[in-house]
């Protein structure tokens, strides 16, 4: 399973892409407002800023929603480095512009999805990444993990090529349950990576493994 980190914080995508495990980027138009990124000139900017920090693939959403505007708008986002993504949301001229990106080369992840009809079409339509929000199902008292599940199903049964990019992950269980129910990406804010690092066994063996050496070596 590949890492992504959801962020537009760059100090976050140093310290993950510093583990060693970084596989790519996500970002949406509320976490760059989140870093004060506004204005379409600042906006590409700090998307090459990230893809200089990366080697892996960088998401950069169009926030045109006809499918004139988000060809437009993407093919330029596809110019400004050759590992950017265009993050499409999935409407009906979301769809047509995956086809159209499909059509030319250009990588897509196709957002804001909820349920496997959605998932099918964009696999269907050639998303390199379709993005199921786990989270925000969570948030509605369905079961995200569920999503993963039926779209890893769908897609092996199919053949479809679409990576499943699980976003909207909250924490390092939905890591976890991600990765056993098929997804091929995890996006993450660093709060979730870092968990995964965290148990109170190793904390308590680390503490008995040094005041051991301690004693043997006062
Ligand atoms: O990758 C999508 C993500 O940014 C949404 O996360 O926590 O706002 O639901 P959240």
């Amino acid at each position: 399973m590949k890492f992504f980190i959801d962020t537009a914080n760059l100090k976050e995508i140093q310290e993950a892409h510093a583990l060693g495990i970084l596989d790519g980027v996500t970002t949406n138009p509320s976490l760059m407002a989140k870093e004060g990124i506004t204005g379409a000139s600042n906006i590409e900017a700090h998307y090459v800023r990230i893809c200089d920090i990366v080697d892996g693939d960088v998401s950069a959403e169009v926030n045109a929603t006809d499918y004139a505007g988000m060809v437009k708008e993407g093919t330029h986002l596809a110019s400004l480095a050759n590992n950017i993504v265009v993050k499409v949301p999935m409407t009906k001229d979301g769809v047509k512009a995956i086809s159209h990106f499909t059509d030319h080369g250009i990588s897509t992840n196709c957002t804001l999805v909820f349920s496997a009809a959605q998932a099918i079409l964009a696999a269907k339509a050639g998303a390199t990444y379709v993005s199921p929000f786990i989270g925000r199902i969570d948030d509605t008292n369905w079961d995200g993990m569920e999503l993963i599940k039926e779209m890893a199903e769908i897609y092996a049964i199919q053949g479809f090529e679409a990576q499943i990019l699980a976003a909207s992950i909250r924490n390092s269980r939905h890591i976890v349950e991600a990765a056993k129910n098929g997804a091929d990406v995890c996006t993450c804010p660093l709060s979730a990576i870092l968990g995964m690092l965290k148990h109170p066994l190793t904390d308590i063996g680390l503490a008995q493994f040094l005041a051991d050496y301690k004693k043997g070596n006062a």
